[in-house]
């Protein structure tokens, strides 16, 4: 997106090398919490375009999903539900397999959070393979919402992940090569 909040946005996110493992550029959006301004800024952007939309479910995906999430969820006037890694929800959970560099991990939602025909954003803070967005996005498709759109702050766009979210549209504020 094209907007004069992005540049300080941008500037806040610290660049972490080889973490959590060699070879990996780790973007770090711990830093920008700690600017109340373009902690601020990167909801409104959000909000701005989510309010009005009649969405009625937040759905974020552990961990910094949690943070994005909820205060979107507040101002837009939508509930809030997380999409966890395994054994963490205590309630019935639905549950998604998803392939990472090695290995799998597993995506799990609270049965009866979301009710079929519900409009949902998906938010995390970061889409690099897009393995993560299409669990979420499997996962509410199951319980028949409608996902709207998926939202992230930061897109690592030479890895190609919007395209393993089929037909769901992704927003990013800033995409990254
Ligand atoms: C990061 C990021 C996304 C996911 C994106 O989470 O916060 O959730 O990876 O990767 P993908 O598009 O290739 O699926 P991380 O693995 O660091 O887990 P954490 O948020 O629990 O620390």
């Amino acid at each position: 997106v094209k907007d004069d909040r992005i540049s300080r946005i941008s500037s806040t996110i610290r660049v972490i090398p080889d973490f959590p493992k060699p070879g990996i550029m780790f973007q770090d959006i711990t830093t920008m919490l700690l600017d109340p301004v373009a902690f601020k800024d990167t909801i409104d952007l959000f909000v701005e375009r989510y309010k009005g939309k009649n969405i009625s479910v937040v759905a974020g995906v552990e961990a910094r999903g949690f943070i994005f999430g909820p205060p979107i969820a507040l101002a837009i006037g939508a509930k809030f539900v997380p999409m966890r890694k395994p054994n963490k929800l205590p309630g019935a959970v639905i549950s998604e397999e998803y392939s990472l560099e090695y290995g799998t991990d597993t995506m799990e939602m609270h049965v009866g959070a979301v009710q079929a025909g519900e409009r949902a954003l998906v938010i995390d803070d970061l889409i690099a393979t897009g393995g993560t967005l299409a669990a979420a996005i499997k996962l509410l498709e199951r319980v028949e919402a409608n996902i709207v759109e998926c939202a992230c702050v930061i897109e690592l766009a030479d890895l190609k992940g919007r395209d393993r979210l089929g037909d769901k549209p992704l927003f990013v504020l800033i995409s990254s090569t």
